[in-house]
């Protein structure tokens, strides 16, 4: 096939078929066909989009430009039994440290959960970087380690490994500085191949809109949820998906060790009510994709009797985490961004919290830098929450005096107080199924 041609018919809207979308992943990932020309059918995918039979087809081939994993297979074949196998995945947001309560809280109902996640680029840390702020915690098990974890423990979490869908990899680094990220058929692809080369039977996506989420608009956000639940089904993976808020940061804390100290209060029993709530309502997704009776009522179960908790314990133990006490690994320096007004919180500026804790150290803004584990904030107000001036909105956790200031006035731009009484955003719009 001739690479021009293929780039020509997309440029002028043409319909790619399987078979050249399988050339031309092929090529890029052996290194036959150069940046250049895989940068210029971006751009025409970007421009051109894909239709619905274009984007399973460029996600298959992706899936299959590495190795799969087979979690399901290999798991049946080291237990004499099938177990079900169901993961989930967040296009990630402020706060959001969902994974570290869902993926034990799954596994303590009989569901085994292989957690393949990244390492978070932007404003805040990812769940690898999240789980890092525990002593010890290794990350890069090797395959048949993280395998054989997943069949003794029922849940193991670690980073993609360079095998997993090679060619996601390479494209988004072009994606990247090329200006087409933002392509429903690129990210839908991107997602799902990473997570269909695993080999689950079920995964649940939670596809966060609005302003400290990747999709701004509500619409965007449930055009991607319905493109990936059903390039994952028409995969013969059974996949659901919730459409959820992100218009202010999810629970409270924002930053490594603060956030994996609240994941901790939730799994056992308490935490925000909003964190506490999604990862129900995950989780709940997960069990039914897995086809376990119970429900809700057996997940508040599971916290109650602490098994949750004893999971991620268990988890935390064999991936070699050496202690759990998280306020040991907090920054030293604290300050309290103080309300200027009375009033009501009538919005948020949540990409703007996510830059102050990136600012603070707690995320990246390349790929190079290292994460400061200890450092975040804490956030004590929310939307729809009365305050009275000179109470404290916010409190920052950081390791330089430097920081301080601006990560104050940063937090407190953060904020809008007015006096009308607000409602806070709906937490879970819909679900896609
Ligand atoms: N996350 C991904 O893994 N890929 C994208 O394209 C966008 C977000």
């Amino acid at each position: 096939m001739h690479v021009p041609s293929l780039i020509e018919k997309k440029r002028d809207g043409g319909i790619l078929s399987d078979s050249e979308l399988q050339f031309l992943i092929a090529g890029f990932t052996r290194g036959t066909i150069p940046d250049y020309q895989m940068s210029a059918l971006a751009m025409a995918v970007y421009f051109r989009g894909m239709n619905f039979a274009e984007a399973v087809a460029l996600t298959a081939a992706m899936r299959d430009s590495g190795e799969a994993l087979d979690c399901r297979g290999q798991l049946a074949a080291a237990l004499g039994r099938p177990m079900a196998v169901v993961d989930k995945h967040s296009t990630g947001g402020v706060g959001d440290k969902t994974s570290l309560v869902v993926a034990p809280l799954v596994a303590a109902c009989g569901v085994a959960v292989p957690m393949i996640s990244g390492r978070g680029l932007g404003p805040t840390g990812g769940t690898l970087d999240k789980l890092e702020s525990i002593p010890g915690f290794r990350v890069d098990l090797t395959k048949d380690e993280f395998l054989a974890q997943l069949g003794a423990v029922g849940v193991a979490m670690i980073g993609q490994t360079e095998q997993i869908a090679p060619a996601d990899r390479k494209l988004y680094a072009l994606r990247d500085v090329t200006a087409t990220v933002p392509s429903l058929p690129l990210i839908t692809a991107s997602i799902m191949s990473k997570k269909l080369a695993e080999g689950l039977d079920g995964l649940v996506l939670d596809v966060k809109w609005g302003g400290g989420a990747f999709m701004r608009e509500q619409k965007q956000a449930r055009e991607l949820a319905e493109w990936m639940v059903r390039v994952g089904q028409q995969a013969g993976v059974r996949t659901a998906a919730l459409l959820t808020d992100m218009n202010q940061p999810l629970g409270a804390a924002v930053g490594n060790a603060l956030e994996v100290r609240e994941a901790i209060e939730t799994l056992r029993g308490g935490g925000p009510a909003d964190l506490r709530e999604l990862c129900l309502a995950l989780a709940e997704e997960m069990l039914a994709l897995a086809g376990v009776e119970g429900g809700r009522a057996l997940l508040e179960e599971r916290i109650a009797s602490g098994a949750a908790m004893a999971k991620f314990e268990e988890m935390v133990a064999a991936q070699g985490g050496t202690s759990l006490d998280m306020d040991a690994q907090l920054a030293p320096l604290r300050a309290d961004c103080a309300a200027a007004d009375d009033g009501c919180v009538q919005r948020m500026d949540c990409a703007r919290v996510g830059l102050v804790s990136m600012l603070l150290g707690a995320g990246r803004a390349k790929v190079s830098d290292a994460v400061d584990h200890g450092v975040g904030i804490e956030v004590l107000k929310k939307i729809g929450d009365g305050v009275q001036r000179g109470e404290p909105l916010a409190r920052i956790y950081a390791r330089d005096e430097g920081r301080l200031a601006p990560a104050l006035e940063g937090l407190a731009a953060c904020y809008e107080i007015g006096p009308e009484p607000v409602e806070p955003p709906r937490l879970i719009l819909e679900a896609v199924r």
